[in-house]
């Protein structure tokens, strides 16, 4: 979900009118009859039990699946009697492993549909930088890798990148995260969402994770076997009022917690820090930081980006801040839920994480304390209101 104020839309609506496949040699069809509007510039979350047919579906909208019946529409251009080559230059499509080349280098990867469009080489070298820089990969460091040298988290934005090389309207993901470890696959989310905050892409995500779904979803698609529309609404919808039983049991089995993502880093109040820079006098950080009440301050480097949260006992040894860089500093950005903050914190054995602006600045830090406390009223809250998935929650994330 991004904010719906301050928002550019470059990308196209979406419209399945009566879609149905019906794949060969199956007596039931895998989607019976489907209709759906996506809005231009919304992020659209499928999710559903397996076999249910998301993959079919959103495979139909590029092509890759024929339809048997109905039409799919983007924006006014009905795609279903276009060629399907040259549909595809204009929808990105993301898979779960990034589906890379893996003897081609990044570069030659991203500018694959572009090369396909004739693009000069000038133009694809510019696009491939700005696409890795977007993504956050360093293009200096990463543009001449293989995949083969790189780890899962960094192929799947690679396979990002590509997707959006031609600077298509709309992008596909099938379990695009699915891959990946759980703290990678928060940071990607929340990249994710900042890309969409910035380019205004119409993105149709598919999961089987209800968490992620109401994490990223502008609307949420839950579907049921043959393709049948449970509930499309917005996840606070779907968690205050599910429309049918199956979604109810659907929200209750899969997302504990799910309350929790509607709540972003962004909504709660943040602990101030006290920042140092390296190189700094230590006794003018430490006076710094006992006047502001702090045991520990954020060395920083030119950019603002966290290098390591030392204590003041740890700058008191030596007379300057030092360069030490600490690899596995906990980070969230404004778009995380709460949840990831807890994952992030967990995963780092930290009571606390650093929180960053879009550009991977600190801003501030978000303690376990605070966290726990907005879990605490919520769950009282959720109980008042008798509902029933939350009594098992707070077990099952630790
Ligand atoms: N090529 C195919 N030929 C025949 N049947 C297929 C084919 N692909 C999918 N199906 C069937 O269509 C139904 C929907 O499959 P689909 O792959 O769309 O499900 P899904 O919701 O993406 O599932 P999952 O979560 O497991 O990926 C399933 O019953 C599946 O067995
Ligand atoms: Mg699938």
């Amino acid at each position: 979900m991004t904010d719906s104020a301050a928002r550019t839309v470059t990308g196209a609506s979406i419209r399945l009118d009566g879609v149905v496949k019906h794949y060969r040699g199956q007596d039931k069809p895998a989607v019976k009859k489907l209709d759906l509007d996506i809005t231009a510039g919304d992020i659209v979350a499928f999710v559903g039990p397996s076999g249910c047919g998301k993959t079919t579906t959103l495979k139909m909208i590029n092509r890759l699946i024929e339809p048997t019946e109905g039409r799919i529409l983007i924006g006014e251009r009905d795609v279903t009697g276009e060629n399907p080559d040259t549909l595809r230059q204009s929808v990105g499509y993301v898979i779960q492993s990034g589906g890379l080349f893996p003897h081609w280098s990044v570069a030659r990867n991203v500018g694959a549909i572009p090369r396909v469009l004739g693009w000069d080489t000038k133009r694809i070298a510019e696009r491939t930088d700005y696409l890795l820089d977007l993504v956050g990969l360093d293009p200096a460091v990463f543009r001449d890798r293989l995949p083969k040298d790189m780890s899962g988290g960094q192929q799947q934005r690679v396979g990002v990148a590509r997707a959006l090389a031609a600077d298509p309207p709309v992008l596909l993901m099938d379990e695009p995260f699915g891959a990946v470890d759980p703290i990678t696959r928060l940071r990607l989310q929340d990249e994710l969402i900042a890309i969409q905050h910035e380019l205004g892409k119409t993105i149709v995500i598919v999961t089987h994770d209800f968490e992620e779904a109401t994490k990223l979803g502008d609307k949420v698609l839950v579907l049921s076997e043959g393709g049948h529309v449970e509930q499309y609404a917005t996840p606070a919808e779907i968690l205050a009022d599910p429309a049918t039983p199956f979604v109810s049991e659907f929200v209750g089995s899969g997302a504990t917690l799910a309350h929790l993502t509607l709540s972003r880093v962004k909504d709660v109040e943040h602990d101030a820090v006290v920042i140092a820079r390296v190189g700094d006098s230590s006794d003018e950080v430490i006076g710094r930081a006992m006047a502001a009440g702090a045991t520990w301050v954020v060395v920083v480097d030119d950019d603002g980006r966290g290098l390591s949260w030392p204590s003041l006992d740890e700058v008191a040894t030596k007379p300057r801040v030092s360069d030490y860089v600490d690899a596995r500093l906990p980070t969230v950005a404004p778009s995380s839920t709460l949840n990831d903050a807890l994952d992030t914190m967990l995963a780092a054995s930290q009571g606390g994480v650093l929180v960053t602006d879009g550009r991977g600045a600190v801003t501030g830090a978000l303690t376990i304390a605070t966290v726990m406390a907005v879990i605490r009223d919520q769950l009282s809250d959720a109980r008042a209101d008798g509902s029933t998935y939350v009594a098992h929650a707070a077990g099952e994330q630790a």
